[in-house]
């Protein structure tokens, strides 16, 4: 029997962290999207994410839910407010992640290790992610293939790992990974139609990755555009037998 690709995204989709960065624009491209039906956007504060607020205003489809995704209550409330409107989910794209903060900022070495800072980092980068897979279950209980991608990165690789430092942002995107594989192992029997994809998105023009872009050549930095339009590549091409995998850009699989 043939598998059936993923192919372009349709229906209805949620990005969480789409206040700006790579989610932001994974709300603009979809948006564009005829297939796709509800577009939901969930950030912190919708209310002064005033790129997000433009693209609501052109466009009736979107609609935008405050949530911040260390708090479980607020995943609770924005789940449930879409189960008003629709049973279904078809594709959840998890955007957030922390680097930097300000002072906060990541570990060179063993002396800045803090527990407040690890615990921090774990919070928003690797917790987040398996709370909204825990509470998205009901909405991927349908029969159409449907798809639960989360932005990790390639320095969370632990085989990768080549030059150390990161302690917090590499370990909380490695624990993430795993909270991940093990929710793709369950959802084979609780939604055996979604797939679940961790993704590398490349080095990208954003707030996250702009005090460390020194030092990375032009053809090495993409633009968020860029990057989207390759993810949306690599996740069209996706089958269910590839659910618990870890893909790169290029559609490339990394090593764990
Ligand atoms: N850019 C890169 O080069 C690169 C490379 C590898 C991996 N990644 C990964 O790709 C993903 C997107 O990164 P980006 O570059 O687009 O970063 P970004 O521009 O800094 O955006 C990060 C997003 O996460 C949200 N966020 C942070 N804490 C949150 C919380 N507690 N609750 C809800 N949302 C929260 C932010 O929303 P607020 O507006 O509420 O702060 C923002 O929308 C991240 O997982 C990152 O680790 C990025």
């Amino acid at each position: 029997m043939a598998l059936v690709k993923l192919g372009q995204l349709q229906g209805n989709a949620l990005i969480v962290g789409a206040s700006r960065g790579i989610g932001l624009e994974f709300v603009r491209q979809l948006s564009r999207n005829d297939q796709i039906e509800r577009l939901y956007a969930a950030c912190r504060s919708p209310e002064t994410a005033t790129e997000l607020l433009k693209l609501a205003e052109q466009e009736p489809k979107l609609q935008l839910l405050p949530l911040d995704v260390t708090e479980e209550a607020q995943i609770q409330s924005a789940i449930g407010h879409i189960q008003t409107q629709t049973p279904q989910l078809h594709a959840v794209i998890n955007c957030v992640g922390l680097l930097h903060d300000g002072d906060f900022q990541p570990e060179k070495g063993l002396r800045q290790i803090d527990t407040e800072k690890l615990l921090r980092y774990f919070q928003v980068n690797s917790i987040s992610a398996i709370l909204l897979a825990k509470h998205l279950v009901p909405l991927f209980k349908h029969t159409q293939p449907s798809l639960l991608a989360t932005l990790s990165a390639k320095v969370g690789s632990i085989e990768d790992n080549q030059i150390g430092g990161w302690y917090g942002y590499r370990a909380s995107k490695a624990a993430q990974n795993m909270l991940m594989k093990n929710a793709a192992i369950e959802y084979k029997r609780s939604c055996p139609n979604t797939i679940i994809a961790q993704l590398h998105p490349g080095t990208t023009d954003t707030q996250l990755s702009q005090p460390f872009q020194r030092n990375v050549p032009p053809e090495k930095l993409f633009s968020t555009e860029r990057t989207v339009t390759q993810l949306l590549d690599v996740l069209a091409g996706l089958s269910i037998t590839d659910s618990g995998n870890f893909w790169s850009w290029n559609g490339d699989r990394l090593p764990w």
